[in-house]
């Protein structure tokens, strides 16, 4: 299974790589042999080489040049990195990216042999236009992005299930996974208030693949229990 954790703006350089050994450590004492990757803010990015994968949280879709703030992939081949989230509903609806501007950065970083973490989800406004609406809107989420690419990682994070301790229910989880599914055959995370207390019944669902955590993967001990009990499932 793949257990990710998604730092977004929080802890500095130097708590980040505390984190990452805590967690590193962790893995080699239980002998996790599940797929763990993490993402810190970019400023936190470093070489690392062990079991934990660590990813960029974004990057622009260019080698190098002027586009003042961005970060290209010069800058994230200097620490190794081979894995990018790219979609997350915060760069969609809190820093405004379009769905075109997300396919440019699929385009480029596939055309790279990276690892796409690809995130996609409803608002709540959509969820509650019912079914067919939620569909069709996760279903423009799809546009321009290769489903079958090999490298691709697929989460289904519903807009208002971050930070809000709200979860769809587990039924809810099955079915639209299951539709995902259809979409695309790429393993599938859930995201949106994975805590300790709901991970593991989230990750024995049919369907989900794997977990994407945000605010509960701040704590590093937190997320070596969601990692373990991946670990005892071993799906
Ligand atoms: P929370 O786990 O804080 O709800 O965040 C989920 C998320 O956005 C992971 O990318």
């Amino acid at each position: 299974m793949i257990i990710a954790a998604n730092l977004k703006t929080n802890l500095t350089r130097e708590k980040t790589a505390k984190y990452i050994k805590e967690v590193e450590s962790f893995l080699s004492k239980n002998s996790i042999s599940q797929e763990v990757i993490v993402f810190p803010a970019i400023s936190s990015l470093n070489l690392h080489v062990g079991k934990v994968t660590v990813g960029a949280q974004n990057a622009y879709p260019a080698i190098n040049g002027a586009f003042t703030g961005e970060t290209g992939y010069e800058q994230l081949e200097e620490f190794g990195i081979k894995t990018i989230l790219i979609g997350h509903s915060e760069r969609r609806h809190v820093i405004g990216e379009t769905q075109g501007m997300l396919v440019k950065k699929f385009n480029f970083y596939k055309e790279l042999g990276f690892k796409i973490i690809y995130c996609v989800g409803e608002p709540l406004a959509v969820r509650e236009a019912g079914h067919d609406k939620m569909m069709e809107y996760i279903s423009n989420q799809y546009e321009g992005i290769d489903a079958s690419y090999e490298k691709l990682i697929i989460a289904y994070e519903p807009v208002w299930a971050i930070g809000t301790g709200l979860t769809p229910t587990l039924e809810d989880i099955v079915a639209i996974h299951k539709e995902l599914k259809e979409k695309s055959s790429a393993p599938l995370l859930y995201g949106g208030s994975v805590k300790v207390t709901n991970a593991k019944e989230v990750l024995a669902l049919d369907g989900v693949d794997g977990i994407l955590v945000g605010s509960a993967a701040l704590y590093a001990e937190h997320f070596c229990t969601m990692c373990e009990y991946a670990q005892k499932l071993d799906k």
